[in-house]
């Protein structure tokens, strides 16, 4: 899978995708990682990306001749390009798999006020927001985005059940976890996950999940997959403790 971010500050982008799994992924060449400094194509003496805004108004907008030409000298061009913004839609998991089927993506990060609205009407496909706040660039939303959908291109994680099992997979949080020691200042690990009895645990692990669904995002359970059983569970356990969904 390949990444091409156009930014006015690709080392930003370079430096935080380089650590951790993903810069693993980059450095195997599983994943590739291209910033374009839309700067290098301004065109002009001083190098100037921004003007002000026609009918007023305060700050610069981005100008579109200089997204063009660093757009155009991406080869070959990817289907989709995602302008940062926070008028998108957010993103979630979901938008996550589905940009992950993609070869390669390209992500416009916009600054200033924004960018010209003729570069969104010309080459963006999809705008995309990671959340209702405002940050001051697209840099860091590019990133999230990167690490989110590249984790889940094969061979990025040690192996596919990594992703399997966690929150939002099935659309449900994930269980609670716990390693050595067996008691920690008195605080002790459920016994059934010392058990070896998988059946139990696996068992202990769905209700454990299914409980932190309905008591920290009951909002997911809806869109989450379901079994009858997972069902039944849900009915004792609100009928047990007085919650009404
Ligand atoms: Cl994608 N860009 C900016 N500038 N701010 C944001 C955002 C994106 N998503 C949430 N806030």
């Amino acid at each position: 899978m390949k990444f091409t971010v156009l930014t006015l500050f690709p080392e930003h982008v370079q430096a935080g995708l380089g650590a951790s799994v993903i810069g693993k992924a980059l450095e195997r060449g599983i994943l590739e990682l291209s910033c374009i400094n839309i700067r290098d194509f301004a065109g002009n003496k001083h190098n100037q990306v921004d003007d002000y805004p026609y009918g007023g108004g305060a700050g610069m907008v981005m100008q579109p001749g200089p997204i063009l030409r660093a757009y155009e000298s991406i080869q070959p061009r990817p289907k989709r390009v995602v302008y940062l913004t926070p008028q998108g839609k957010t993103f979630d998991q979901e938008m996550a798999f589905s940009l992950a089927r993609e070869e390669s993506l390209v992500f416009l990060c916009g600054h200033y006020e924004g960018v010209d609205e003729r570069i969104i009407d010309r080459i963006v496909t999809d705008e995309v927001s990671i959340g209702d706040y405002i940050l001051t660039g697209g840099e860091m939303a590019a990133m999230v985005m990167i690490d989110a959908i590249g984790r889940l291109v094969d061979g990025v994680l040690s192996n596919s059940s990594s992703y399997e099992n966690e929150s939002f997979h099935q659309g449900l949080l994930e269980y609670p976890q716990y390693t050595r020691p067996a008691a920690f200042e008195g605080q002790e690990v459920p016994e059934v996950l010392l058990s070896g009895h998988h059946g139990n645990i696996d068992r202990w692990r769905r209700e454990q999940a299914l409980v932190r669904t309905l008591r920290k995002r009951p909002d997911l359970l809806e869109k989450a997959e379901l079994t009858e059983k997972d069902r039944e569970f849900i009915r004792n356990y609100c009928k047990e403790n007085g919650i009404v969904l």
